[in-house]
C-alpha cells in the first residue's frame, strides 16, 4: 500500500498534464489522504495564526498578494482571495496542484524573470527559509529578489524556524532593503508557546 501510495501520489507527469486540478487534488485528498500526515501540523496556533489571522488581514490590506512554497495544506489559502488578487510561486512542479489559478513554477530568487518589479505589495513567505533556502547567502539572494518583486512601503511576511538557522534579522539580511514594520497589528514578532515558529513582518524600504 505504501509503494502504492508513493507512486500515486506523485502522479505521474503524464497525469498532471491531463487531468483537471480538481480532479488531482481530489485523488490527492480524498483516494490517497494526503493530508492525513498534517493533520496535527494543521492544528498548531502557528498554522492556525496563518490561517485566521495573517491571511484575512492581508487578505483585506493588500492588492496583489504573492505566497511562496505551496503544499496540500495550503491550497485551500487561495479562497480566502479575490479573483486576480492572489498568486503563489513554487519550485518543485509536483507542487502546481495545490497552487493558486495564477501559479508560477520557479524559484523565488528568480520571480524577476515571471513578474515585472513592483507587481506584488505583499509577499507570505513561510517555511522558505531553512526548507530549501537554507545558507545566508541564498536567503540574502531572495531577500533581494523580493525587494524587487514588492512596491516600496509593501509588506514581507516571512515565517521561519528559530531551530532551524540563525535570525535573518540579527544577521543584517534585509539591511537596507527591509524594515521591520511599526504598523499594529503585526508590529511585533509573533511566537507560540512551545514552538519554535515565528512570524517576522517587514515592510520594503524606498
Ligand atoms: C516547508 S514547505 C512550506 C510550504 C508553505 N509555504 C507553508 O506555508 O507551509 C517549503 C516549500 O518551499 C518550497 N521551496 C523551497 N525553496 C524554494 C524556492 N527557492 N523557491 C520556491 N519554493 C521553494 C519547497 O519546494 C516546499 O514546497
Amino acid at each position: 500500500m505504501t509503494s502504492l501510495k508513493s507512486a500515486l501520489f506523485r502522479l505521474s507527469p503524464i497525469a498532471r498534464r491531463v487531468l483537471p486540478r480538481p480532479v488531482q487534488r481530489f485523488l490527492l485528498l480524498r483516494v490517497l489522504r494526503t493530508n492525513d500526515r498534517y493533520a496535527s501540523m494543521a492544528q498548531r496556533p502557528s498554522r492556525l495564526c496563518m490561517e485566521r489571522e495573517i491571511l484575512p488581514w492581508v487578505a483585506g490590506h493588500y492588492r496583489h498578494v504573492l505566497f511562496v512554497g505551496t503544499g496540500s495544506y495550503t491550497f485551500h489559502y487561495e479562497r480566502q482571495f479575490a479573483r486576480g488578487q492572489y498568486t503563489t510561486i513554487e519550485m518543485q512542479e509536483r507542487n502546481a496542484v495545490w497552487g493558486a489559478p495564477d501559479h508560477i513554477v520557479a524559484p523565488i530568487e528568480e520571480i524577476g524573470r515571471h513578474r515585472p518589479d513592483g507587481a506584488f505589495d505583499c509577499v507570505i513567505l513561510n517555511g522558505v527559509f531553512g526548507f530549501g533556502v537554507n545558507t545566508r547567502e541564498h536567503q540574502r539572494v531572495v531577500i533581494e529578489a523580493l525587494h524587487r518583486a514588492l512596491q516600496p512601503g509593501g509588506l514581507l511576511v516571512v515565517g521561519w524556524n528559530t531551530d532551524v538557522h540563525d535570525d535573518p534579522e540579527s544577521l543584517g539580511l534585509y539591511d537596507p532593503y527591509f524594515e521591520r514594520c511599526r504598523e499594529p497589528p503585526f508590529d511585533r514578532r509573533r511566537e507560540f508557546a512551545g514552538e519554535t515558529h515565528v512570524y517576522d513582518f517587514l515592510v520594503r524600504r524606498q
